[in-house]
């Protein structure tokens, strides 16, 4: 489903973040990929997007190269590929409920259309109570889990996560983490990016391992061993 074969990337500045990286990702995967600051991990996902080019190399998305896709697919792309970011992203002004429907919104679909689907995504992200508080209103947790439902909005086959736990504590790390593997085992494959060694241990799944740019270590059921 995902492929990435002997990639290099230098941005423009010089500073090389990926050094001939090649793996593939099969649909229904858990992989968490880890490394220290700096590492590459949020250079790897942009790729993934077509938000940078690989300098060297081919990322594949479903037997497709992203960096060739015109720009009129772009938006293709990036609704099977839903992404949750370490600050969440989410709209201040808009409650729960609008955060997750405003992209069905801009697309221009029925209104009932998005309120079933709205509310499916709460649900499965154990909202459906709180649809109607605003970010200001949810705790760190809750919010990650809006970003989540807006991530599920498209039913995307993959969903990226970087660095997802990021702000929160341990309690909403667990929950946040559970969750990602729950919609894992709804089908939907799965790319955690993270510093966070416990977790990564404890979910016992593939690790992707960057060090500086390479792709040191890739296990089944690996352990995160970066020091
Ligand atoms: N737009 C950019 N221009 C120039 N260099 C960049 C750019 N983005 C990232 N880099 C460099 O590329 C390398 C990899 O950065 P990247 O953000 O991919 O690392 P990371 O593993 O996500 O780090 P963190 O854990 O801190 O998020 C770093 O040396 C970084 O300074
Ligand atoms: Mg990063």
């Amino acid at each position: 489903m995902i492929s990435y074969r002997n990639v290099t990337k230098i941005y423009p500045d010089q500073s090389v973040a990926l050094r001939n990286v090649s793996f593939d990702i099969k649909k229904g995967e858990f992989v968490s990929l880890v490394g220290k600051s700096g590492a590459g991990k949020t250079t790897l996902l942009k790729l993934l997007l077509a938000e940078e080019r690989p300098t060297e190399g081919e990322v594949l998305f479903d037997d497709l190269l992203v960096h060739q896709l015109s720009p009129s697919s772009l938006p293709v792309l990036r609704r099977n590929i839903g992404m949750v970011f370490q600050d969440y992203k989410l709209l201040n002004s808009k409650t729960a409920y609008e955060n997750v429907a405003y992209v069905m919104e801009v697309m221009g679909l029925e209104e009932d259309t998005i309120a079933r689907d709205v509310r499916e995504v709460l649900e499965i992200v154990g909202l459906g109570e709180r649809a109607h508080h605003y970010p200001f209103q949810l705790s760190g947790g809750e919010k990650q889990r809006v970003a989540i439902a807006r991530a599920l909005i498209h039913r995307p086959n993959c969903i990226v996560a970087d660095e997802p736990t990021g702000n929160l504590d341990p309690y909403h790390t667990r929950d946040i983490i559970r969750l990602l593997l729950k919609i894992n085992e709804l089908g939907t494959t799965v790319i955690l990016a993270t510093h966070n060694k416990e977790i990564v241990n404890r979910i016992g799944r593939r690790v992707l391992t960057l060090v500086e740019g390479q792709l040191v270590r890739d296990e089944e059921e690996g352990k995160f061993i970066v020091v």
